[in-house]
C-alpha cells in the first residue's frame, strides 16, 4: 500500500487501453477493412488469453462492443499481463468493485502527474476520502450548480456566435474544449486573463495534444496559491481558507485538489460533448425529437452517457483480501478495473442494450461510476450537456459531418476533431448576432480565447 504522499488522483493520466469509440465507417488513419478482419480472426483465437496480448487490439476496438459482449459471456473477469490488472466486464461485478470499497480499495499506487506526486481523495477510501471530498463538494451540489445555467448558456452562445459566419465548426475545438475550461476557470476562480495559457493544458487533459500533462501547470498553480490576490472568488480561495483537523491544507494537498479539478473538467467533458454531437449525427431523428419535445432531454442525456461514455473504464482498485467475481478467484493485492462501457451494455441490466433509447427508464448506467467515488462533477456535467444540447438545437439545424471529414481517435472514446456543417435554425437570434459584437456575458465569464478556425 502506498504512503499518502505517494498517492495522487489523475484520471486523465491513468494508463488505459486506447480504445477509440469512433464510428469505424468514419475512421481515418491506417484502419482498413482487411486489417480489421485479420484482427477479428486474431482476436477470436487469443481472446481467451488476454485482453491486450493481441497486437491488433486497437483496430478491433474501433467497435469494441461485440468484443465486450463475448467477454461478458465467456470470460467476464480476465487478467491482463501487460497492464497487470484484472478487467471486469459484467455490470454486477463492476458495481461491486465500485461500491465494496473495503475489499476494492482506492488507496493504491496511481500515476505520476506532472512529475509530482499529488495527494487527493480519488486515491483514498472512506472515511478519509469523505473528509477531503467534503472540502470541495459544496461547489458541485445540485443547489450550487443550479446557479450556473444562465452563465453557461451565455458562454456556449458566445462560442457558437464565433462560428456563425463560417457556417461550419469543429465541435471539439470550438465548443467541447473551451466551454468546460471556461466553466471550471470560473468555478475555481482562476483569473480570466490566464485563459490563453490554460487552453493548451486543457487540450492535454482532454488528450487532444500529443504530449503528457505539461509541467508548467504545476508552477502556475503554485504561483497562484502563493499569490492569492490574483484569484477570483471560487473553490481555490475556499481551499486556502479551509481547515482539515484544525490545520490549513498543505501545498501538496492544495495542488492535488486544484490539479485534479482542472484536469477532470476537460478529461471527460470534452470527449463527452463531442460524443453528444456524434449521437445527434448518428441517431436518426434524435435532434428533431428533442427540439420538438425538450422534456425528453434529461432522458436523452442519460442514454447518451450510457451509449457513448467518454471513458470506457476507471482507475484500478486494489484488492485488500482474496475475493471471487463471477467465479474467478482474485488474490489479495491485485489491481481490478471495472469496464464501464461493457457494463453499460449488459443485458442482465438493460433490455436490448445495443438499442439507443432515450425513453429508457430506469437507466442505471455506470458512466459516472457509483459508490463513494461517484463522479463529483455529475450534476455539473449534466448541466453543461443540457445547455449545449439546448443551444445547438435552438440555433442550428441540419447538422452533418463535414464532407470528407476524417475522425481521428483522441483519448479513449472520443475524437480529436469533429467538423460539422449546419444551417441556422429559422429565427435563431444568432444569425443576427454574428453581425454584432459578442453577446453580453458576465465579467467572470468573458471568453478571450482565440477563436479556432479549422
Ligand atoms: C460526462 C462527463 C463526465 C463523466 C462521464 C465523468 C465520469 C467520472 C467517473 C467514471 C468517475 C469515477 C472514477 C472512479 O470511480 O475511479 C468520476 C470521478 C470524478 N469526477 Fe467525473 N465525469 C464527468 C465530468 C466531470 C466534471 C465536469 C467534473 C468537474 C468537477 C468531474 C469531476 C470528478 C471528480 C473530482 C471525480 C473524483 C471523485 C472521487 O474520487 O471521489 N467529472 N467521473
Amino acid at each position: 500500500m502506498s504512503t499518502p504522499s505517494q498517492e495522487m488522483a489523475c484520471m486523465a493520466c491513468e494508463p488505459h487501453i486506447p480504445i477509440p469509440r469512433a464510428n469505424p465507417r468514419q475512421m481515418g488513419g491506417e484502419d482498413t477493412n482487411e486489417k480489421r478482419a485479420a484482427c477479428r480472426q486474431q482476436d477470436e483465437r487469443s481472446m481467451m488469453m488476454s485482453t491486450t496480448q493481441q497486437p491488433c487490439f486497437l483496430f478491433l476496438a474501433h467497435d469494441p462492443y461485440p468484443y465486450y459482449q463475448r467477454m461478458r459471456e465467456q470470460q467476464p473477469v480476465v487478467y491482463d499481463q501487460d497492464r497487470d490488472v484484472w478487467f471486469v466486464f459484467r455490470y454486477e461485478d463492476a458495481e461491486r468493485v465500485f461500491t465494496e470499497y473495503e475489499t476494492f480499495s482506492s488507496q493504491a499506487w496511481c500515476c505520476e502527474f506532472n512529475n509530482v506526486l499529488y495527494y487527493t481523495f480519488t486515491r483514498m477510501d472512506p472515511p478519509q476520502m469523505q473528509q477531503y471530498r467534503s472540502l470541495v463538494s459544496q461547489a458541485f451540489t445540485p443547489r450550487a450548480v443550479a446557479q450556473l445555467p444562465e452563465q453557461i448558456t451565455l458562454l456556449a452562445t458566445q462560442l457558437l456566435s464565433r462560428v456563425a459566419e463560417a457556417g461550419q465548426m469543429d465541435v471539439v475545438e470550438d465548443l467541447a474544449l473551451p466551454l468546460p475550461l471556461l466553466v471550471m476557470r470560473d468555478l475555481l476562480g482562476l483569473p480570466p486573463e490566464d485563459d490563453a495559457r490554460l487552453l493548451p493544458w486543457a487540450r492535454s487533459n482532454a488528450q487532444l495534444g500529443d504530449g503528457p500533462f505539461p509541467p508548467e501547470m504545476r508552477s502556475y498553480l503554485l504561483d497562484l496559491i502563493s499569490r492569492p490576490q490574483r484569484l477570483r472568488p471560487g473553490v481555490i480561495q475556499s481551499l486556502l481558507e479551509a481547515r482539515l483537523e484544525g490545520r490549513p491544507l498543505t501545498e501538496a494537498e492544495l495542488l492535488g485538489f486544484c490539479g485534479m479539478l482542472f484536469a477532470t473538467a476537460n478529461a471527460e467533458m470534452t470527449p463527452f460533448l463531442g460524443n453528444v454531437v456524434q449521437g445527434l449525427l448518428e441517431q436518426p431523428g434524435l435532434a428533431e425529437e428533442l427540439r420538438a419535445n425538450p422534456d425528453l432531454v434529461p432522458g436523452a442525456i442519460e442514454e447518451l452517457l450510457r451509449f457513448y461514455p467518454p471513458i470506457p473504464e476507471t482507475s484500478p482498485r486494489g484488492t485488500t483480501r482474496a475475493v471471487e467475481l463471477s467465479g474467478q478467484s482474485i488474490a489479495a493485492g491485485q489491481r481490478v478495473v471495472p469496464m464501464i462501457a461493457s457494463a453499460n451494455r449488459d443485458d442482465t441490466m438493460f433490455a436490448d442494450p445495443d438499442r439507443f433509447d432515450i425513453r429508457r427508464t430506469p437507466n442505471p448506467h455506470l458512466s459516472m461510476s457509483t459508490g463513494p467515488h461517484v463522479c463529483l462533477g455529475a450534476h455539473l456535467a449534466r448541466l453543461e450537456t443540457q445547455v449545449v444540447l439546448s443551444v445547438l438545437l435552438a440555433h442550428l439545424e441540419d447538422l452533418q459531418l463535414a464532407p470528407g471529414a476524417t475522425l481521428v481517435p483522441a483519448g479513449m472514446f472520443g475524437v480529436k476533431h469533429l467538423p460539422i456543417t449546419f444551417r441556422w435554425h429559422s429565427g435563431s437570434p444568432l444569425a443576427q448576432v454574428r453581425k454584432q459584437p459578442d453577446p453580453q456575458v458576465s465579467a467572470g465569464s468573458q471568453c478571450p480565447l482565440p477563436a479556432h478556425r479549422s
